[in-house]
């Protein structure tokens, strides 16, 4: 079996190798960039790893890791035009280095670059993979346009919101690890409790990054800190904040989600005053355990050996203490 670290040097090395044509250099550029910045890689890694619990080989499982982590690139360079969002991975996102246009370009070549890359599946299990995949990424959309709506609605109860983030983030996750364990060759169920553990991990992975994007050090983070807050993104704290504020502190925070105009950092600090008072980043933390404890259970239902699961586990308890 092989370690975290070794998976996410197999990754690495894969990336470095795309190819890629030159021009017109706006369009492939962009492209370039973004891959070469990096980010965790945890969703290619998650593939391998869904392989190889499975299977000690998993060389057949590589070129579909990079397919989803393309495709995951793909919807960060439309998800921060939506956003409107100035910095990805420390850096300057892509539309703001070039433009919108050359954005959305370079996405689509993504996200045809991510099909390109899942076709180099042996035949017999091309079909269901796609199946997978296309639902997956019709999700994703689905939980951006619920991401989106929610921003100009008064209120959106917890529920709402875990239904859309398990779209928008959390079902890459599951998918990333169902698609590994099948070229692993676990049967449907396996591959099905890999897929809800990745989903509940998922769900507590944006619940983190929710957090982060409060709480979070800008430098660490690589994201702006407070995007979220400026954007009314109905998150899990804001929803709590809304549940539990009263008197001043729920007039304050009703009048800084009608204000139009005010200056940003205005805006976060006194929000994240509020949040300190109600005490909503424990509570969210709290919220995330749970998910992550979820994700655990499904993984115990695979009757594997324990040391068999380990790096599964360890992945987890990994992702809930991140940074950024
Ligand atoms: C960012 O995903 C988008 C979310 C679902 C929160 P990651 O935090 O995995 O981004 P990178 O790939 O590591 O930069
Ligand atoms: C992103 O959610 C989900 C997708 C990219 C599909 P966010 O908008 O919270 O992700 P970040 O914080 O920009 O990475
Ligand atoms: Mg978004
Ligand atoms: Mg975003
Ligand atoms: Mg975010």
């Amino acid at each position: 079996m092989l370690s975290i670290k070794q998976l996410q040097e197999i990754i690495t090395n894969e990336i470095d190798q795309l190819q890629l044509p030159e021009y017109p250099a706006e369009l492939y550029e962009p492209i370039r960039y973004l891959l070469n910045l990096g980010g965790k890689r945890m969703r290619p890694v998650l593939t391998l790893m869904g392989c190889n619990l499975f299977s000690d080989g998993i060389q057949g499982a590589i070129k579909p890791a990079l397919a989803v982590e393309v495709f995951h690139n793909f919807t960060l360079v439309h998800d921060d035009i939506m956003d409107n969002a100035p910095i990805r991975r420390g850096k300057a996102t892509v539309h703001e280095k070039w433009d919108a246009n050359s954005a959305i370009l370079s996405g689509d070549v993504m996200m045809v670059n991510a099909y390109e890359l899942l076709m180099q599946v042996p035949d017999s299990k091309l079909r269901d993979l796609l199946t997978i995949f296309n639902k997956t990424a019709i999700e994703v959309c689905e939980g951006q346009q619920i991401d989106m709506n929610f921003e100009s609605r008064e209120y959106v109860g917890v529920n709402e919101y875990l239904e859309m983030i398990g779209l928008k983030t959390a079902v890459l996750l599951g998918c990333s690890l169902q698609i590994g364990a099948l070229i692993g060759n676990a049967t449907t169920e396996e591959a099905e409790h890999l897929y809800q553990f990745g989903k509940n991990l998922g769900i507590a992975f944006q619940l983190q990054d929710d957090i982060l994007d409060v709480f979070g050090e800008p430098e660490k983070f690589g994201k702006m800190v407070g995007g979220d807050i400026i954007a009314n993104k109905k998150t899990f704290l804001l929803i709590k904040a809304h549940e539990l504020a009263q008197g001043e502190n729920k007039a304050n925070l009703e009048r800084w989600l009608t204000t139009k105009v005010f200056k940003t950092e205005d805006k976060v600090k006194a929000v994240t005053e509020i949040y300190d008072q109600l005490n909503i980043r424990k509570l969210a933390e709290i919220e995330m355990q749970h998910f992550a404890e979820k994700a655990l259970f499904h993984i115990n239902q695979i009757s594997l050996s324990e040391s068999r699961k380990q790096p599964l586990v360890e992945f987890a308890e990994q992702l809930m203490v991140r940074e950024h």
